[in-house]
């Protein structure tokens, strides 16, 4: 499991002897660990004992590589975090009963989604075709083939992360009902066929709501994510969604909205679970 923990004290003891007394008190209480990969926050103060650190870290969690945390960015959520310790960052995390295999230096894998991670296994049943928009290495439409025993179709557009989703898909043994492709979602030619779509992405999804509606069928659940001001909860995300779907023919009924977590200050990362219907 992803999990954040209070620091250890053997980490304590073995540094406090190694570190100046006021750094000690700077090292990381909590930390994420994705499979065998330590992904620990450092403070800028404990630069200089940066591998160290992570030495004692990975000795004491029995990890094989230590990350620095940094920031996720870019159209691809790449996540170019430093590695402080070890060498090999790719590492299958085993989530729900479900193996996901990812490099976690450059993948994103958020233990905050885990709550959505987790309630996609339970959405969608054998009888529905699921087109993941937005798959990575098939964070949330993996739980749907796996648990839900729904057909997937998962789009991603990064062939570096893709190559993870095809070994995912083969991992989890999940082939005869989840196929990928490698292309930009807006150039995928399927018309009026998901009984669901899943548009896990963040900023600037709406731009991706009209293509949304080509692929579902004339009434279908959209669970569309997006990154929203506070200021303009709770109408947001949903208004915009409704207005895009009226400008394209279709109605839109908001089922459902989550908050998954904080973006930035003030901007929150929300789940809505819409119904559309053709008018
Ligand atoms: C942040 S990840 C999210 C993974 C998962 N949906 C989740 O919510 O946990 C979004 C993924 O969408 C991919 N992506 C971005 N733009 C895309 C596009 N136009 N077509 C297909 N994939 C795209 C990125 O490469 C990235 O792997």
């Amino acid at each position: 499991m992803v999990r954040t923990q209070v620091i250890k004290p053997r980490i304590r003891e073995i540094l406090s002897k190694e570190l100046p007394p006021e750094l000690v008190g700077m090292l990381p209480k909590h930390w994420v660990r994705i499979g065998d990969v330590l992904i620990l926050p450092l403070r800028p103060e404990l630069e200089p004992y940066k591998h160290r650190i992570a030495e004692v870290y990975a000795e004491v969690l029995g990890v094989k590589t230590v990350l620095r945390k940094g920031r996720i960015g870019g159209e691809f959520r790449e996540t170019n975090y430093e590695i402080l310790y070890g060498s090999d960052t790719v590492t299958v995390h085993v989530e729900n009963g479900i193996k996901y295999k990812l490099d976690a230096a450059r993948i994103m894998f958020s233990p905050a989604n885990v709550k959505e991670r987790v309630r996609m296994a339970k959405v969608a049943g054998p009888g529905e075709l699921v087109v993941d928009m937005f798959a990575g290495i098939g964070h949330l439409s993996l739980p749907m083939a796996v648990h839900g025993k729904a057909r997937v179709i998962a789009i991603e557009k990064s062939p570096y992360t893709f190559r993870f989703l095809i070994e995912n898909i083969e991992l989890n043994r999940v082939q005869d009902r989840m196929t990928a492709y490698n292309i930009d979602n807006r150039d995928f030619p399927g018309e009026n066929i998901a009984d669901r779509v899943l548009m896990g992405y963040v900023v600037t999804t709406h731009e991706f709501i009209p293509k949304a509606l080509s692929i579902a069928k004339d009434e279908a659940v959209i669970h569309y994510h997006n990154t929203v001001p506070e200021r303009l909860m709770p109408e947001e995300p949903f208004r915009t969604f409704q207005r895009i779907a009226r400008e394209h023919g279709y109605e839109a009924e908001k089922l459902n909205e989550l908050v998954i977590k904080r973006y930035a200050p003030g901007v929150w990362h929300v789940v809505v679970d819409v119904r559309v219907f053709k008018k």
